[in-house]
């Protein structure tokens, strides 16, 4: 029998189902392309309690592993291992910063996230084997938590190295990498745009960097 306390129940229970979570926004790019600036550009425009993060890395656990992988701290480490760790900085990030701020109902900006996984590892590195594995691994760690919208910093290879080389010299092996492999970087955003479809938005970062954010808050503005 539907009593008015147990209507009451569901209702209230529909109610916190249909409520929004925050809208989770990653924007990434090959090294060089702007997204950290823009990144930053996007959190100072949104509103108060927004939190800006950034991949590998995010919570003190996932900073220690991206140190393990860009100071080239496990030697022997093979893209497999690599492509784990990344996994496991991930679902750290998640499970700590993340998924609570999104249900808290704050906004999420992330510097770089899976899409970077999907362009150095399976095309950068040319580890096709693992693509199967990425999705997998996508279901498990990222959950109901997808992000929203994945904002795709486009430039050519060629620019995006000049605009690197104006920069005080860091030590990140990946960014060390010739300019084919960047190139295969660049067209892994692109087909992990396809694959992801709607929510992916590939913006022309070869321009003035307020054309490129005013692309930026269009799309966000449709979140
Ligand atoms: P960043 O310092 O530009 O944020 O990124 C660190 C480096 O880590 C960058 O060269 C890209 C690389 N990276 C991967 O290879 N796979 C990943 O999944 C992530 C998040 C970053």
């Amino acid at each position: 029998m539907v009593t008015l306390k147990s209507l009451d129940r569901t209702l209230s229970l529909a109610h916190n189902l249909a409520m929004r979570h925050g809208t989770f926004i990653v924007i990434d790019g090959i090294g060089g392309c702007g997204k950290t600036t823009h990144a930053k550009l996007l959190h100072a425009r949104m509103r108060k309690g927004t939190v800006l993060t950034h991949e590998p890395g995010g919570t003190p656990l996932a900073e220690k592993i991206r140190k393990l992988i860009l100071h080239n701290l496990i030697p022997t480490a093979d893209v497999t291992t690599e492509f784990f760790l990344f996994w496991t900085a991930r679902a750290e990030h998640m499970r700590e910063k993340i998924a609570p701020a999104l249900r808290a109902g704050r906004h999420v900006i992330c510097d770089r996230f899976d899409s970077s996984t999907f362009a150095f590892q399976i095309f950068g590195e040319k580890h096709p084997e693992l693509t199967k594995l990425f999705w997998e691994a996508r279901k498990v760690v990222l959950g109901k938590y997808e992000p929203d919208a994945y904002i795709i910093l486009d430039i050519p290879v060629a620019v995006a190295e000049k605009r690197r080389a104006g920069r005080p010299p860091r030590k990140d092996r990946f960014d060390d990498n010739p300019r084919a492999f960047q190139g295969r970087v660049r067209a892994g955003f692109k087909t992990f745009a396809e694959e992801i479809g709607q929510c992916a938005h590939i913006v022309n970062a070869n321009r003035a960097p307020k054309e490129v954010e005013q692309d930026i808050l269009r799309i966000v503005s449709n979140y």
